[in-house]
């Protein structure tokens, strides 16, 4: 498992917080680069002023995602001083807001792999940002540790230099509070859970196989649930032979072109509440550990990103388990969704039909569209427990990259649900936007020869709606979002920002807000 970097903060200035690399950033202004270094410049005055002038004959301008290194004595630090020997500065390009210091920080302990410590001196001086600047660092310097030959080992300490961090003289005081502390925890749940989703999707499909991951969700979960107080987070796993007995159509039929079994794996988070009622979230993610298309097979291209079709489960998880571990007052009970779609001589055909949990017949008509198949059967068995909402997380469609791209992801389902998620997103700093699911799309579903079809036959026309209001068949009243993360969950181009190539974990930053902000609405309500 990948370890997350060790951070503190500190309210020293730069040229007293010592450390291996000091990182600034600088925004891009006129043509030119201005560096955000307000808090850190006392005592620092002569070098950064140096640096200011040196910048653009080195041709760093502050666009986004560039960065260029410096040695402090480059810039005339003869006196005794503790400011870093290196300094590299980041380009946020014309934005400074919260979003680009994320990402900027992201950017520069991804380029400081190989270092041992280094400081942030980005600026942080209110809540928000401070949180962007420690949660872009952490998910920056993600490495996988499963490669072979080794990567770089990532940045191993992160010193964020902040006003709002006592200064230690007063923390010789006894009951001083450290309001950067929470931020931090937070910072580091978040990042551990980003991590893992990475390295879930990273792993190859022939050791991630259904019972693997299954038993991998096991495992953390016992292992978050140990740590716990205020509340209790409890796994249940179903293997192939349940969910034939019980009526899990969609998963068996997915499932049975493989020798690796399917499973579905129900985690529940119940927060010990004082009296009141704890709002109750269901979350549904599809875990294809590998979707080679199966008898309606995908062409070779195709294929080798397949591997990252369990990331919605992978993101489901992963935030269920930060829930659980940062005790936050809100019940979640989380399906794992695992199959691998492949031909062989048991698989499912197109012509077959198969009857979901909720006793809806589907004709499949396409072997492809298996993720609507298996997501059907545990979206039923969610709402059938009557959670306040659900929401799925899915890759669920090739369109989703046509329509948006691979760094947006999409939400569709009740308004107000799609509104909850964007504002959650808007927080955590991931891309999404809302998308229809316009009624004249519905009658692509109709079969002659079951309740629905699970795909259209030669029409690819709104073909992410037409998977949105499959899945919307299998909610019932309950109000629910959709997220379609089929472009960004998986980065096959050049890592960019706090965003690696391979797994991204793309939405367990939003999946965390949300729950949050859920938690907070039934404190408010109390
Ligand atoms: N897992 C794919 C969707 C996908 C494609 C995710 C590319 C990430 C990158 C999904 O199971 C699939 O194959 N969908 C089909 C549906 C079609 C047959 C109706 C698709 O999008 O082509
Ligand atoms: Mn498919
Ligand atoms: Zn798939």
């Amino acid at each position: 498992m990948s370890q997350i970097s060790e951070i503190t903060t500190s309210s020293s200035s730069a040229a007293d917080a010592g450390g291996d690399v000091l990182v600034l950033a600088a925004r891009l202004a006129n043509g030119g680069p201005v560096l955000l270094t307000e808090s850190a410049r006392v005592g620092a005055e002569p070098e950064l002023d140096a640096l200011t002038a040196l910048l653009p004959t080195l041709g760093f301008k502050g666009a986004l995602d560039t960065v260029v290194r410096v040695p402090t004595a480059a810039l005339g630090g003869h006196r005794q001083s503790k400011l870093a020997p290196q300094v590299l500065v980041v380009g946020t390009g014309e934005a400074d807001d919260t979003a680009a210091l994320r990402r900027a920080a992201g950017r520069a302990a991804r380029e400081l792999a190989g270092t041992d410590h280094a400081v942030f001196a980005l600026p942080a001086d209110n809540p928000d940002d401070l949180a962007a600047v420690a949660e872009g660092a952490l998910e920056g310097a993600y490495t996988w540790s499963g490669r072979v030959p080794e990567s770089t080992s990532p940045l191993a300490r992160i010193t964020v230099l902040t006003p709002l961090s006592p200064a230690p003289r007063t923390l010789l005081h006894r009951n001083r509070v450290d309001a950067t502390a929470p931020i931090l925890a937070r910072a580091r749940v978040l990042a551990q859970a980003v991590a893992m989703a990475r390295d879930l999707v990273n792993d190859p499909p022939a050791k991630l196989t259904p019972a693997a991951f299954a038993d991998r969700a096991r495992r953390a979960a016992e292992d978050a649930d140990r740590a716990r107080k205020d509340g209790r987070l409890k796994v249940e796993v179903y293997d192939d032979e349940r969910l034939a007995t019980e009526g899990f159509g969609g998963i068996v039929g997915v499932g049975q072109g493989s020798v690796h079994p399917p499973r579905l794996v129900r985690l529940e988070w119940s927060p010990r509440t004082r009296g009141g009622r704890a709002a109750h979230v269901a979350l549904v993610g599809k875990g294809i550990t590998f979707d080679s298309g199966g008898i309606s097979l995908k062409p070779p291209a195709s294929m080798p990103a397949m591997k990252s079709d369990m990331a919605g489960a992978a993101v489901v998880l992963t935030a269920t388990l930060a829930a659980a571990r940062l005790g936050l007052p809100v019940r979640v009970t989380a399906w794992l969704a695992l199959a691998e779609n492949l031909p062989g001589g048991k698989a499912q055909r197109p012509g077959d039909v198969v009857a979901t949990f909720d006793g809806t017949t589907v004709e499949i008509t396409n072997t492809d569209a298996e993720g609507r198949l298996v997501m059907a059967d545990a979206l039923a068995a969610a709402v059938a427990q009557s959670p306040d909402a659900v929401m799925d997380v899915a890759t669920l469609t090739g369109a989703q990259i046509v329509a948006l791209g691979e760094r947006v992801g999409a939400v569709m389902g009740s308004e107000s649900m799609r509104a909850d998620v964007l504002a959650a997103a808007e927080g955590a700093g991931e891309d999404f936007w809302p998308m229809p699911l316009p009624a004249h799309l519905r009658a692509n579903l109709d079969s002659p020869f079951a309740d629905l079809r699970n795909a259209p036959v030669g029409n690819r026309a709104g073909g992410m709606l037409v998977a949105g209001l499959f899945l919307r068949e299998f909610v019932g009243d309950t109000p629910w979002a959709h997220l379609d993360i089929a472009g960004p969950a998986y980065n096959d181009k050049a890592p960019w920002g706090l965003t690696p190539q391979g797994g991204t974990g793309f939405g367990v930053s939003t999946l965390l807000a949300f729950l949050e902000q859920r938690a907070a609405a039934e404190a408010a309500a109390d």
